[in-house]
Parts: C-alpha cells; sequence; structure tokens
C-alpha cells in the first residue's frame, strides 16, 4: 500500500540487472517449472454430458444479459473431446506443467454424497495423457462453478458449503491423488466472494455486501478444509497451494486520504485472505472496516482462524495489473477516476468498507480488457509477497493478457503485444528471483483462448488462437515464443 515508487534494486539483484542491460539471456533458476493454464468451464464444453449437473455459471450464463452476446460454456473449446489435440500442442510447445481445474458438479453431481465415475474419468483420462506426455497435472478443485444445488441451499455465504468443500477435497484427492502432485485449493476466491456475491458481475449474480463478506469467510474455511483433507489423503511429497489474485495496491499520493484508500483496498482486497490463511487471523483494521456489514464475531467460529491457516506448501499468485486508488476527493487524478474498478460494470461495489475509494486507470499502454500494463506491479508484488512470507515458495500460477488478435492471411496470429508483455513481465519476474524471492514456476494465461466469463467470448487470451465455430486451434507467435523459453529456461529477446 506504498505510494507508487519501486523498491531500490537490492545487492544481489544486479548480476541480472546487468545481463538485462546486455541483452543476455536471462535464466531461471534449474527446475523452475514453465507451464500454461486453463479453467473447467472456460474451456470443456460438454455440460450435460457423463452426469455432469449445472453449476453457477450454467445458471447465470443463461440467465439474459449476465454475459456479453449471450456466451454461454456450453460448448466453450470442446476441450472435453479434444484434450488429446490439446495435450499435443502442449508437448510440441514444450510445457513442463499444466494448470486445469476440476468441474465440481462433473465428480460430485449434487455437491455432497457420492462420486460421478464417469466424470472423474475424464480427468483421468486427462492426467494420463499428460503423464505420458511428460507434463505435470496441477488441478485447481474451486475455479467458481459451485455445483448449482450448493447455491440452492445458500451458496458460499453459508456454512454448509465451506464442509461441502473439504469433503468434495478429500475425494477428488482420493481419485487422483496418485496422478497429480500439486494440488490448488481455490483460485481468486476474492473474486468468488466479492464479483459473485457484491457487484454480481459473476455467478452467481447477487449483490449484498454482508453475504460477499460471509462468502469471503466461508471460502477461507472450505480452503481450510480443503487442506487438511489434501495433506491427509495426499502423498507426503505432494504439494498443497492456493491461487490468490493479490492486489498491487497503490496510493494516487501520499495524502492521507489517498493512503486510507490504499490501505483499505489492501485489507479487503488481499489481507481478507492472507490474513488467515498466512498470518494467524483477520486484521483489526479489515474487521474495523467491515463491522457495519457483517458480525464477525458470530461469523468467525472459535477454532476457524486456526483452521483456515493450516499450512500450504506454495502460494500461487496470479497477477495482471496493479490497482492504482485514491479517496473520494483526490485533486490530481490523472486517467479516469471510478467508483469501481476494472472489474466489470455494476451499480453495486465489490469492495465492502470501501466503497467510497476512487480506482484510476493509470495512462500508458492498455490490453483488450482496459487494464494498464504495468511489470513493475509484478515485481513489487512477489518481492513484497516473498518478504513478508519467509520460507514460503511462491509459483506465479497465472499472468498474461488478452489482445485484439486477428488471423492474418498467411493463416497465422501475429501477437507481438502478448509477446511484448510477457517479455517484460518475466523480466520483471527474474528480477525478483534475482533479488532474493522464491519462485518455482509460472504460468501463462491462458492456454487457449476461452470463456473470459462476463466478456464472453470476446476476449482472447490464448497463447493458441481457437475458431469457435469449428474448434480449430492455430497457435500463435506468442506460442512459439514462450516454447522457447520454457526450452531454454530463459528470456531472450
Ligand atoms: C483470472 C481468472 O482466474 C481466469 O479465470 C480469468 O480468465 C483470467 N483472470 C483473466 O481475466
Amino acid at each position: 500500500a506504498a505510494p507508487a515508487t519501486g523498491p531500490a534494486p537490492q545487492p544481489a539483484d544486479a548480476p541480472c540487472a546487468a545481463a538485462e542491460q546486455q541483452g543476455e539471456p536471462l535464466r531461471f533458476p534449474p527446475g523452475f517449472l514453465w507451464g500454461a493454464a486453463t479453467a473447467a468451464y472456460q474451456i470443456e464444453g460438454a455440460v450435460r454430458e457423463d452426469g455432469r449437473t449445472p453449476s453457477i455459471w450454467d445458471t447465470f450464463s443463461h440467465t439474459p444479459g449476465k454475459v456479453h452476446a449471450g456466451d454461454t460454456g456450453d460448448l466453450a473449446t470442446d476441450h472435453y473431446h479434444r484434450f488429446r489435440q490439446d495435450v499435443a500442442l502442449m508437448r510440441e510447445f514444450g510445457l513442463m506443467a499444466y494448470r486445469f481445474s476440476i468441474s465440481w458438479s462433473r465428480v460430485q453431481p449434487t455437491g455432497r454424497g457420492p462420486v460421478s465415475e464417469r466424470g472423474l474419468d475424464f480427468y483421468r483420462r486427462l492426467t494420463d495423457e499428460l503423464l505420458a506426455a511428460g507434463i505435470q497435472p496441477v488441478a485447481t478443485l474451486y475455479h467458481w462453478d459451485l455445483p448449482q444445488e450448493l447455491e440452492d441451499q445458500g451458496g458460499w455465504p453459508v456454512r454448509e458449503t465451506a464442509e461441502r468443500f473439504g469433503e468434495y477435497a478429500a475425494l477428488a484427492a482420493r481419485a487422483l491423488g496418485d496422478r497429480v502432485a500439486i494440488w490448488t485449493t481455490l483460485n481468486e476466491p476474492w473474486c468468488s466472494a466479492f464479483l459473485g456475491y457484491g457487484s454480481g458481475v459473476h455467478a452467481p449474480g447477487r449483490t449484498g455486501a454482508g453475504d460477499a463478506l460471509r462468502a469471503a469467510h466461508h471460502l477461507n474455511l472450505g480452503h481450510g478444509r480443503a487442506v487438511a483433507a489434501l495433506h491427509a489423503t495426499l502423498p507426503t511429497s505432494s504439494k498443497v497451494t492456493i491461487s490468490l489474485n493479490l492486489h498491487q495496491v497503490r496510493a494516487l499520493s501520499a495524502a492521507p486520504a489517498d493512503l486510507d484508500a490504499a490501505r483499505r483496498i489492501d485489507a479487503i482486497g488481499n489481507q481478507i485472505f492472507t490474513g488467515p490463511i498466512l498470518h494467524g487471523g483477520y486484521p483489526a483494521d479489515l474487521r474495523a472496516d467491515t463491522d457495519h456489514l457483517v458480525d464477525w464475531g458470530s461469523l468467525v467460529k472459535p477454532g476457524d482462524e486456526q483452521a483456515i491457516g493450516a499450512p500450504i506448501d506454495l502460494l500461487g499468485i496470479n497477477y495482471y495489473t496493479p490497482t492504482l486508488v485514491s479517496g473520494p476527493q483526490s485533486p490530481d487524478s490523472p486517467g479516469q477516476a471510478a467508483r469501481h474498478d476494472a472489474h466489470g460494470e455494476s451499480e453495486h461495489s465489490p469492495w465492502p468498507g470501501a466503497e467510497h475509494v476512487l480506482f484510476h486507470r493509470p495512462s500508458g499502454e492498455l490490453t483488450a480488457m482496459g487494464w494498464s500494463i504495468d511489470p513493475s506491479g509484478l515485481y513489487d508484488l512477489v518481492s513484497d509477497v516473498s518478504q513478508a512470507n519467509p520460507g514460503l515458495p511462491l509459483m506465479i500460477t497465472e499472468n498474461g493478457a488478452a489482445f485484439e488478435d486477428r488471423l492474418s492471411p498467411d493463416g497465422e496470429i501475429h501477437d507481438p503485444e502478448r509477446i511484448a508483455y510477457l517479455h517484460a513481465h518475466l523480466t520483471a519476474l527474474h528480477r525478483a528471483i534475482g533479488a532474493g524471492a522464491d519462485v518455482r514456476g509460472y504460468f501463462l494465461w491462458s492456454l487457449l483462448d476461452n470463456f473470459e466469463w462476463a466478456y464472453g467470448y470476446a476476449k482472447r487470451f490464448g497463447a493458441i488462437h481457437v475458431d469457435y465455430p469449428t474448434g480449430r486451434r492455430t497457435p500463435k507467435d506468442s506460442a512459439h515464443w514462450y516454447a522457447q523459453v520454457a526450452r531454454h529456461n530463459a528470456v531472450t529477446a
């Protein structure tokens, strides 16, 4: 939450900075894991096959007006039927790891009770294929697709959902623990809680600040239950992690109102998760900022914070862009100031307790999402998290960008902007590692173009282009570029 000034380079940083300046290859540590990421609802399709039941995203995307152009994940990239081709592409591009998510309602259709063997078989086939290709599977248990039945019983604002999630984690680990060594409990619980139950731009589309806070606590508790279940079920060499979209919060100026805005956004955007997961509990200022919206005393039961704090083996960080904020009456507001940030249009704030904060779009280059391109945010974030959590290895579980990609007459997709984005962010990451951050891997978002939630198919994040009417895959220039990075364990020109 400091004003936007980068930290001075540390002495250990010097050789890396020198390599950067001289255009030498930036070498990553031996064994660094190069991968790409996806999520079930964004790519699988086959929403009614093999016993899968609807998730909240099926319901939401089929509700008129919720998703751009009425797009749904019904077919998506049809990965459910084309996964062999997709794994072959990963192999061709030299990926060492693949981060995917398991659709809860595919493997446990009612969100409780018995598993669906037919649903699990898909993930058995997928992981067999990956292992045969020499690619390490990294499974995320929850990437936003709650079984609709559990939402009908109250969803994440209800404590029971956390217990159900723990049970689902145990059964998934029993079924796939022999072939998946790295497990992520939740992907970006901030989005599940605050976009799903606060601003309502994500499924299930509810808009209540109290419910959003309750959802956040129960996502945390579900994470804690899942960590315990995974550690009890998996071989001891397995690694358990969570992927957080930590906000690199920057104050517009050092004015007290701007610093307080940054503090609030850091609390409700980051510490609401990192507090109990990594540092023993919810911070007092977060509770104070939001105690008019939720009764923390009855929400957080004795023992909850200990359960949520069950040790994890790795921390996953998803980073796209920094978050620039000010107080309500900032005199010098460069760029566009808005009541809400870049997480979609809604009259409801996704920031309980910080509704008066203004968000600013920094000047400079933007991606097709309207997100500013700022690799120094990745450097600062990784450095800060590393310093605050000594001994905890980190992994970049998502980073990437959407651009207006077009198929050229030569049949290729030339995406120099994406290559430049990746190059700049990997350079920043290399610098953070040189300065002492223990980062074990990097997952490009995304392997292939897919269903970008409320934006439907209008935004393309893939290294591989998907022609939706035919399902045809065409690797973009960035896929070829990234293959070289993985092959050499280094970023060159
Ligand atoms: C974060 C999410 O985990 C992923 O599902 C989404 O597509 C990307 N960010 C891009 O917005």
